[in-house]
């Protein structure tokens, strides 16, 4: 994919990509597939800052919400080690992911569930779903307070809430970066996000012009 992204200077962006190593080459492999299909996945410098992040929390359980082909789930499981629960709304890429987890052996670790972030999310609060150390929310954009509301209930004190794309390629920043309006909503939407997470009593959150922009939040209290 060669979008233009102004988050950061794309000169530093191949730097910082100089120091990528894919976690295994059967996700080497998985990613190449996704970018040759144009299917959006974690980019490489996220994925980069999320070794970092695994490597603090240590989790053993993690929620997504929006799973796709499956890559961020696989590679999640596979760095991490951790029990991981994911999230897709289309069933057809839902599938797909299925196939894929299957593929690379990762059934036992990996669970799918085909539906909305927050319903699924508050199904599996409802089965008595234990919570989680790590949730990672990258579906669509316009809904990350409610999925990130839903998260919350499935969270315990030193939950770690990581939102995905919430800069936009620099629209969230400025409308000039979308001057026919069409994203008009999920702008608007993105930054009552962030605000919301700021100033959320319950969280403490950061903000990083990382990939396509991330907030990192821990749960203080519940
Ligand atoms: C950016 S992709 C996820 C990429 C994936 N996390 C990765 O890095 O490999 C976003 C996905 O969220 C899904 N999605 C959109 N709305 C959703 C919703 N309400 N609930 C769950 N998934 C949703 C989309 O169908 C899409 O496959």
């Amino acid at each position: 994919m060669n979008k233009t992204r102004h988050i950061t200077n794309p000169q530093v962006t191949e730097y910082m990509n100089g120091f990528y190593k894919a976690a295994s080459p059967e996700l080497d492999e998985l990613r190449r597939q996704a970018e040759t299909d144009d299917v959006p996945i974690i980019l490489k410098e996220t994925e980069d800052y999320l070794n970092t992040l695994l490597a603090m929390v240590k989790p053993k359980r993690i929620l997504e919400i929006g799973t796709a082909v499956g890559y961020s789930a696989a590679y999640f499981a596979v760095k991490s080690g951790a029990a991981v629960v994911t999230i897709e709304k289309g069933e057809d890429v839902h599938l797909t992911a299925k196939s894929n987890i299957e593929e690379l052996g990762l059934s036992g670790q990996v669970r799918l569930y085909c539906g909305d972030g927050e319903e699924e999310t508050l199904k599996l609060m409802e089965a008595g779903e234990e919570a989680f150390d790590l949730v990672f929310i990258d579906a669509a954009k316009s809904h990350y307070k409610r999925f990130l509301d839903a998260a919350l209930k499935l969270s315990h004190p030193g939950t770690v809430i990581v939102a995905d794309n919430v800069l936009f390629q620099a629209k969230t920043v400025s409308d000039e970066y979308d001057p026919s309006g069409k994203h008009k909503t999920n702008i608007r939407r993105l930054r009552e996000f962030i605000e919301y997470v700021y100033d959320h009593p319950a969280l403490e959150t950061s903000l990083a012009a990382c990939g396509d922009g991330l907030t990192i939040s821990v749960v203080k209290e519940i």
